[in-house]
């Protein structure tokens, strides 16, 4: 069966592009076939991620019915198959929810995932999207504005009848001032997916357009995406921790 997961945040730029394109690499790393969409039709930027800015058919032609679903599919050389979003001024819209369904179940079949990159906010375009998919995963940062945010994606979610599998705490610094994932958990209800830290690896992967668990597969962060993935697929994962962090704590 396919799963057709909304990842949102209330908060803009907490990752969830990021966490997208790296979950989608991820699950096919672990032979599960994915399509991701960008389902962010005013701030697209899901090609930009996987180096692939420009598209001849988007889902926008799609929802226009200008183009069928098939023509919008391309594969990614990750192994897991994209339908880009137009990024250019003109072709911004907003999708209405029943066409996102119409989409979403034309796919429903061909794949094991369905993985939506939305858009942030709970403006029309996001809520469409959080209504069509059928579960939804909710990316924060470990701090109280997005977290607040986070809460209320939860909340409409939680109205639509959308499953909250849970958050994922993105950008960890370790600082004290940062919320835990226990109070995080305790303030949104839900489960905490898993943590990926700050490191200025993903931003040289996005930069270089791949996602960081292609572009640096032995990084921390990376295996922390993975862990993600796994933990989404039901597939048992272990994150080695590097080499000097261990011999920290044996100093210790
Ligand atoms: N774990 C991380 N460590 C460092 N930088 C990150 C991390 N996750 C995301 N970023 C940075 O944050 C920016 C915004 O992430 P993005 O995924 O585009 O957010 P959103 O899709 O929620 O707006 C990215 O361009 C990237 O440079
Ligand atoms: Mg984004």
């Amino acid at each position: 069966m396919t799963r057709i997961i909304a990842v949102a945040s209330g908060k803009g730029g907490v990752g969830k592009t990021t966490l997208v394109s790296n979950l989608a690499a991820a699950l096919s790393g672990f032979n599960r076939s994915v399509i991701a969409i960008d389902g962010n039709l005013t701030t697209s930027n899901l090609g930009l991620h996987l180096g692939i800015p420009l598209y001849p058919v988007t889902l926008q032609d799609v929802l226009k019915g200008k183009a069928k679903i098939k023509d919008a599919v391309y594969y990614h050389e990750s192994g897991f198959r994209v339908i880009p979003a137009d990024v250019s001024f003109e072709n911004i819209m907003v999708p209405e929810s029943e066409k996102m369904v119409g989409v979403f179940y034309t796919l429903a079949g061909d794949a094991d995932f369905i993985l939506i990159d939305t858009a942030a906010g709970l403006g029309k375009e996001s809520l469409s999207t959080l209504k069509a998919a059928d579960e939804v995963v909710v990316v924060t940062n470990p701090d109280r504005p997005s977290v607040t945010d986070a809460l209320k994606v939860c909340k409409l979610a939680e109205s639509f009848g959308t499953h909250i599998l849970g958050a994922v705490i993105n950008r960890v610094k370790k600082k004290r001032h940062e919320l835990s994932v226990q109070e995080i958990e305790n303030f949104l209800s839900a489960p905490v997916l898993g943590v990926v830290h700050e490191d200025s690896i993903v931003s040289e992967a996005i930069a270089n357009s791949r996602p960081v668990v292609i572009y640096q597969p032995k990084a921390f962060v990376a295996q922390q995406f993975k862990a993600i993935a796994a933990n989404l697929a039901g597939i048992e994962y272990k994150i080695r921790k590097p080499v000097f962090h261990k011999l920290f704590l044996w100093l210790k």
